[in-house]
């Protein structure tokens, strides 16, 4: 250990024993340990990536809203594009008590993207994705895998809020998802993380439950993408954050090893 370790490591690892106490963990199997550090070397590229790939799901059988290459008619030049069609939106009636319009946020260059389902009070206030409780808490999973927020971007299936927090209907999401997957044609991430049911369904296309749809690796345009529990899911149900932890550990080797 050198003298002075780097402040942004300490950073990191203060962030990933915080997600672990939140978690529950309080004590390390040495041979996870070895493992960790081992992924961690190769994450900065001082080793061989790790071996195992983990394991990887059919592609969904069901006919998908998203057809498997991107439209033509779809394909914009900057997200910029995409924001100032999507202008004023009046698509549905979410716009009727909206107090702005929550587009996405962070780096257009995002090899990794997080979908979650739609803005909450804080995220309609501030017009910003992921700033409340649930952001707060998505921000330290971002941080336990060693990525800044600021590396990734962040957007949402819906992007006015939905009244008193409820799930967007059917037709809220077909008005708006067209926006999200222009934004990924732009975006090209190699790994998408759905949060929540909602995103999972709507990139999937399918009716399976959230907890059927995490722990695989689906396909979506050449990206892969991982489903995993929303973070304000999380924090009605801290147990369930082990089973999050292990989605995360399969983005980061996801990331690692392309
Ligand atoms: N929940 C979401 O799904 N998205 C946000 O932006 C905030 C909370």
């Amino acid at each position: 250990m050198p003298d002075h370790p780097d402040p942004a490591l300490l950073e990191q690892l203060k962030a990933h024993l915080e997600y672990y106490a939140e978690s529950g963990i309080d004590r390390f199997d040495p041979k996870a340990v070895r493992g960790a550090l081992r992924l961690a070397a190769s994450v900065r590229g001082e080793g061989k990536s790790p071996s195992r790939r983990p394991q990887q799901s059919e592609p969904s059988a069901q006919a998908s809203l998203f057809a498997e290459s991107v439209p033509e008619s779809v394909r914009d030049s900057s997200l910029e594009e995409v924001r100032d069609d999507l202008g004023d939106c009046q698509r549905c009636k979410l716009c009727q008590d909206r107090t702005h319009i929550v587009f996405g946020a962070g780096n257009p260059q995002a090899r990794l993207v997080f979908v979650g389902e739609g803005p909450g009070a804080e995220e309609d206030r501030q017009g910003l994705p992921f700033v409340g409780r649930a952001g707060q808490l998505l921000t330290r999973m971002i941080e336990a895998i060693q990525m800044r927020r600021d590396e990734v971007y962040i957007c949402n299936v819906v992007k006015c809020r939905p009244p008193g927090n409820r799930t967007p209907q059917e037709d809220e999401v077909t008005a708006c998802s067209p926006f999200l997957e222009r934004q990924l044609a732009v975006l090209q991430p190699e790994v998408i993380c759905c949060l929540g049911l909602t995103a999972a369904q709507t990139l999937l296309q399918v009716r399976t439950p959230i907890g059927r749809l995490r722990g695989k690796i689906h396909s979506f345009r050449g990206a892969r993408l991982v489903a995993t529990y929303h973070p304000a899911y999380l924090l009605r149900n801290p147990p369930a954050k082990r089973e999050v932890w292990e989605d995360l550990k399969r983005i980061r080797s996801l990331l690692s090893s392309s």
